[in-house]
């Protein structure tokens, strides 16, 4: 079956066409327009903007997709867009479209949860050697994305129990706003890591200034909640004390600053890596999952996915480590037509059938509940 895929959640206007072929999912097209460069001049996404965006430009990025794939309006069996949780002007353009398309096309429609896509990227067959069936139940899934930081534990597909997740700031919100802090602009994470890796760099480079430095401005920074008991996690300290070490470092008589910064910059991922990776290991030891997952956009993080891999080798050996492909990890609509497809495929022949009429009720819910 084809399914089309649409996503406006925040500021990517992403519409994808994939095939599923006895849950080998295949992508026939993936068109992500990016409204990045417009919001960085005011430090993140701002609502009605990206509405406006969104509005102008998916009609066009719908007949790329489509280009693209070479199919039809009439090749596609189903329509999965975004329902929430997210902007909810954002969300509004996509779900519209989704259900004008759908009642005009007389196909049936689902709504989907922003992070049930982003934990469905990870079915999305990447490479001819991809099985699905590598993706044994339980499933432990780590989602950290710019609205989410939860710990997901999945027995079976659609099912979703969440162990433990954030108290305050997500911890992509955390890369953003200590990026902000820094002076990195805007979007943070990409830009933490990539400061991170020039730090790793020098730092073998130039050991003895570095390390000088280091010792005295101490760059140090807390792991928050990471020996507490449950599997719950908090970021907004640790954006605070970026803030605080700043605020410090600003009135001393540094001569490279900038050196300090990527300093910082790497000690923040770390920081935040720490925490993730312990926490994660902490729930597998006490779920035994035989498959961890890792999802959302702070899933591009190379840091992040490599030493989770790490981790997972020395401490459980028998767990298979899956991670999304990185052009799958952050926002993006083939990810949400992966999980339409996994929707439809559970579904009763009734409910299948009132999914033609789903265009009449399908409502965009900025506070939607993964269940
Ligand atoms: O999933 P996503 O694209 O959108 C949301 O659902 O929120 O995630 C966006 C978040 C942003 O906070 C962004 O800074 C972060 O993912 N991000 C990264 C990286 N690439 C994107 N964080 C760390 N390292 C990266 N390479
Ligand atoms: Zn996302």
């Amino acid at each position: 079956m084809i399914i089309l895929g649409i996503e406006t959640s925040c500021d990517e206007t992403a519409i994808s066409l994939i095939e599923a072929e006895r849950d080998k999912l295949k992508t026939l097209s993936n068109i992500i327009s990016s409204q990045v460069k417009l919001h960085a001049r005011w430090g993140g996404v701002v609502p009605n903007l990206a509405a406006r965006e969104h509005l102008k430009n998916i009609i066009p990025v719908l007949k790329t997709a489509f280009k693209k794939a070479g199919v039809k309006p009439s090749n596609i069996d189903l329509i999965a867009t975004t329902q929430g949780p997210g902007l909810i002007p954002a969300l509004l353009i996509g779900a519209n479209a989704a259900k004008t398309l759908s009642y005009v096309w007389k196909k049936p429609l689902i709504g989907i949860h922003h992070i049930e896509g982003h934990i469905y990227a990870n079915f999305i067959r990447v490479d001819p050697k991809f099985k699905i069936q590598n993706s044994k139940f339980p499933i432990l899934c780590l989602v950290v994305s710019g609205g989410h930081t939860q710990l997901v534990l999945m027995k079976k597909h659609l099912d979703y129990k969440i162990i433990g997740q954030t108290l305050d700031d997500a911890v992509g919100e955390a890369f953003d706003k200590t990026a902000r802090i820094l002076g990195l602009g805007y979007p943070g994470g990409p830009a933490i890591a990539a400061y991170a890796a020039k730090w790793k760099s020098k730092n073998s480079k130039n050991k003895t200034i570095h390390n000088t430095l280091y010792k005295i401005h101490d760059t140090k920074l807390p792991r928050p909640m990471i020996n507490s008991k449950d599997f719950n996690f908090s970021f907004s300290g640790l954006k605070t004390a970026v803030l605080y070490k700043v605020k410090k470092l600003k009135k001393l008589p540094v001569t490279d600053y900038e050196l300090l910064v990527t300093g910082i910059a790497a000690e923040f991922q770390q920081a935040a890596i720490d925490v993730l990776i312990s926490k994660t290991i902490k729930a597998a030891e006490k779920y035994n999952p035989k498959t961890i997952m890792l999802a959302g956009g702070v899933s591009a993080n190379q840091e992040l996915r490599k030493q989770l891999s790490e981790f997972i080798e020395k401490n459980l050996p028998s767990a298979r480590y899956i991670l999304p492909a990185i052009s799958y990890s952050t926002d993006n609509a083939a990810m949400v037509a992966a999980a339409g497809y996994f929707r439809w495929r559970e579904m009763p022949a009734a409910r299948r059938k009132k999914a033609l009429r789903n265009w009449q009720t399908l409502q965009a819910d900025a506070n939607l509940e993964l269940a």
